[in-house]
């Protein structure tokens, strides 16, 4: 199997898959894109000896369409069968969910259905909660929402921040996800 990951920033998720995917491991890691050119995990992608490339989705301002067509032509040129979301921080439009329906995969910074969208262990802290984690689930069309394919839990301890909780929360991310990874490549 053929896996693709996207990513924004600086790509711990996307080091721990790539590493994860060894000679044992039913897929293999074909491409590293990013909508930021600068991104820092495309320069740990190219050390891990994984193909890179980028498109940078500013010039296409408000053209999403324009913007995910670019993408699609770049993945589909390495013909993935599964896609990750690592780290990828630009919503995706249905037409590119539907291009890719059942077969992508993403990890997000909470223990779903809560808090879904942005400053997750922000808002489970301002909550009061006693556990915060990560989910990785299927990518539907509906933001953060898919049918989820395994969780990870953590405590929030007294005197925690968002940065504390995120760096405890990532910790479980970075084993989590090539562990589903490997459960879904291996699916039929
Ligand atoms: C992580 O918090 C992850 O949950 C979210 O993006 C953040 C950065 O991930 N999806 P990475 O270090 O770029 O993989």
């Amino acid at each position: 199997k053929k896996v693709a990951i996207l990513l924004s920033g600086g790509g711990s998720n996307m080091v721990k898959l790539v590493e994860s995917m060894g000679p044992d491991h039913p897929a293999r890691p074909v491409l590293v894109m990013s909508n930021d050119p600068q991104a820092g995990g495309l320069q740990k992608a190219a050390a891990l000896g994984v193909a890179t490339d980028a498109v940078d989705h500013r010039p296409f301002g408000k053209d999403r369409a324009a913007f995910e067509a670019a993408l699609i032509e770049k993945l589909d040129a390495v013909q993935p069968d599964i896609i990750c979301l690592a780290g990828f921080m630009r919503i995706l439009t249905e037409g590119f969910i539907r291009h890719y329906e059942g077969r992508m995969l993403n990890i997000h910074p909470s223990l779903l259905p809560k808090y879904k969208g942005l400053h997750t262990h922000a808002r489970a802290l301002e909550a009061g909660d006693t556990e915060a984690g990560c989910s990785v689930h299927e990518v539907t069309a509906e933001l953060d929402d898919g049918p989820i394919l395994g969780q990870a839990r953590v405590a929030i301890l007294p005197g925690d921040t968002p940065e504390t909780l995120a760096a405890r929360v990532l910790v479980e991310e970075h084993k989590l996800y090539p562990a589903m990874l490997r459960e879904f490549a291996t699916r039929g």
